[in-house]
């Protein structure tokens, strides 16, 4: 809510971006930036809900949501998935985003 709240108070950080968000959940902040980013992938380890409901909100009747919004399978540390990932998006991200989320990154 926190992080919704700052982005949708500061939306000029938004415009025309890419972004990708891990650990998206069920898609509330992605959805939200896909009104103002240009292309979004939300990603998550559990990436079923995430598809089920872009074409829930992707609609005719809601052209404004969704225009680039994209989800895949991304665990975090899965150098499998990155590099699917990397491959499909080749421009690479401006933004990262994640909401309530937390990665350890340990040092071997
Ligand atoms: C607390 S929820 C936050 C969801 C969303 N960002 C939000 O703010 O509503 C944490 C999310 O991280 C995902 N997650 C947890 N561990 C993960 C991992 N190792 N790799 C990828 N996603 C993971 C969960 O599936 C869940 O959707």
């Amino acid at each position: 809510m926190l992080l919704n709240d700052y982005l949708s108070k500061n939306t000029e950080m938004l415009q025309g971006c890419s972004m990708i968000e891990l650990g998206s959940g069920v898609g509330i902040t992605g959805m939200l930036c896909s009104r103002f980013c240009r292309q979004i992938l939300m990603t998550d380890h559990n990436e079923e809900i995430l598809r089920r409901n872009i074409e829930l909100n992707v609609s005719s009747e809601n052209p404004s949501c969704c225009a680039a919004l994209e989800a895949e399978k991304l665990e975090w540390g899965n150098s499998d998935q990155i590099n699917r990932i990397l491959l499909k998006y080749p421009g690479g991200f401006e933004l990262i985003l994640g909401a309530d989320i937390y990665i350890l990154i340990t040092a071997s």
